[in-house]
């Protein structure tokens, strides 16, 4: 099928990639014009595992393409997946000024009628407001239009693999022929007829994606559901960790054991800093805006947002424990990205650590092995390095921020020699407290004594 998607960012450009490597055409459309001028050329703006390559096979097979006019690329597709930030107002509100935008152009561009499909992360009741505004802004064209929710549940770091091995496909519509065409966009996905980039041509048998058929209200609603369920989970994951820090219990023989439970899932129980990145904290925001303004208080979610905003204060209790004054230290960040192996840093735990030892006046050497480009515009005064071990040479307390493999294996006795004092404070416990200070480290971590 030919498909337009609008907006290049993560989602965008990870759809359109997805869409071209399982046999669509599509054409892709950014207002950014440097973004489309990189794309253009080759390049990837963006770091995600297996992206550079399928771009690089569909470009090859003529399946993609880019441009910065947003008419030719509105025209080029039967569908046209809105694919553009909502980031959130001082309110929490979300902003969707960008889809008011696209629903503007696609009006006022299209020739022939369009199935137009949200991707965008919105709030419930916002498919029912762009089908409205479509009609208003083309009423004096005979083009027809009919709108769809398709959520994304794509992970930073693991995005392509998400995308060819969904658990589910949810579309919401409004008639059955939109859910028909949908169900033949992911047809390669369902049926799993495509190359897979992520296991070598072949995945192995097993997994099945569901293909959910609901209203756009319930489409839009699901995605927000899941987001929050998912940063709640955290969040209890972080008090039950407090708990265990106060009475002498192990978080991670807590949580490992309520995750065998097949109704709670061992999943996204990993304490320590806290969510970060684009979308838990303004998607919980969102959801909590959204109740309130049809007068439902979601309390937990509330208290969800409030004990992972604590979680950068119980992080600076056991630094100024450890380190007593933190003026004047010298302290290794190990970690900017809001997660491992990705190189965003927006609301990312790690940066809300920076900025307070910034403010404390420690002195900050940093290294991450992706997200390094993107800190140093935002906190000039840090000094950064590639290489951990430099970054932890000489010195008074290492800070792990972000959970990257390659932090798990650094090899402690060589830094242990480096560092002006072996002082570890661990936020994403990636150690054992055991084999830490059997290596002679003072070593602290979340909910493990
Ligand atoms: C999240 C969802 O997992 C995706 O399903 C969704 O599509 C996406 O948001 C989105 O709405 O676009 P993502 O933001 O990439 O994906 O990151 P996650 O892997 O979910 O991690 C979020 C944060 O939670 C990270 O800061 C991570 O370090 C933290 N986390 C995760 C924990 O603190 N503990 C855990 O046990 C798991």
């Amino acid at each position: 099928m030919r498909l337009s998607v609008i907006g290049c960012g993560y989602v965008g450009l990870v759809t359109g990639a997805c869409l071209a490597e399982a046999g669509h055409e599509v054409v892709c459309t950014d207002i950014d014009e440097e973004r489309i001028a990189k794309l253009n050329a080759g390049g990837v703006p963006i770091y995600e595992s297996h992206l550079d390559e399928i771009l690089a096979s569909a470009r090859k097979a003529g399946r993609i393409s880019y441009t910065s006019n947003a008419g030719d690329a509105i025209r080029a597709g039967d569908a046209i997946f809105i694919c553009v930030g909502t980031p959130p107002k001082e309110s929490g509100e979300a902003d969707l000024s960008a889809i008011d935008h696209v629903a503007r152009q696609i009006a006022a561009e299209a020739r022939s009628p369009k199935l137009v499909i949200e991707k965008s992360t919105v709030p419930a009741r916002t498919g029912l407001e762009l089908s409205r505004a479509l009609t208003a802004y083309s009423k004096n064209s005979n083009v027809k239009f009919r709108v769809a929710s398709n959520p994304e549940f794509l992970r930073e770091g693991t995005a392509v693999g998400d995308f060819f091995h969904p658990d589910r496909i949810v579309v919401g519509v409004e008639d059955p022929s939109a859910a028909a065409e949908l169900r033949e966009i992911y047809r390669p996905i369902i049926e799993r007829s495509f190359r897979c980039p992520v296991h070598n041509g072949t995945c192995p048998p097993g997994h099945k994606a569901e293909f959910l058929v609901t209203t756009i209200n319930s489409a839009e609603l699901i995605k927000h559901a899941s987001n929050s369920f998912l940063a709640l989970k955290i969040s209890y994951a972080n008090v039950i960790a407090d708990l265990c820090e106060k009475i002498g219990a192990n978080v991670e023989e807590v949580t490992h054991a309520m995750g065998l439970d097949a109704r709670i899932g061992g999943q996204f129980l990993k304490a320590g800093l806290g969510y970060g990145g684009f979308c838990f904290p303004k998607d919980v925001q969102a959801f909590i805006h959204l109740s309130a303004s049809v007068g439902v208080d979601f309390d937990i979610l509330k208290a969800t947002e409030r004990v992972n905003k604590q979680r950068i204060e119980r992080f600076f209790d056991k630094i100024r424990q450890a380190l007593w004054v933190v003026k004047g230290k010298r302290v290794a960040v190990l970690g900017l990205a809001f997660k491992a192996n990705t190189d965003d840093i927006r609301f990312a735990p790690a940066l809300e650590v920076v900025k307070r030892l910034l403010e404390e006046g420690a002195v900050i050497h940093a290294t991450d092995p992706e997200a390094m480009t993107r800190t140093k515009a935002l906190f000039p005064k840090v000094q950064y390095h590639e290489d951990p071990y430099e970054a932890l040479r000489d010195a008074d307390a290492a800070l792990v921020c972000t959970e990257w493999d390659s932090f798990r294996k650094l090899d402690w006795d060589r830094a242990g020699k480096l560092m002006a004092r072996k002082l570890v404070i661990d936020g994403r416990n990636l150690y054992t407290p055991q084999g830490m200070r059997e290596m002679g480290f003072e070593y602290y971590s979340f909910g493990r004594e």
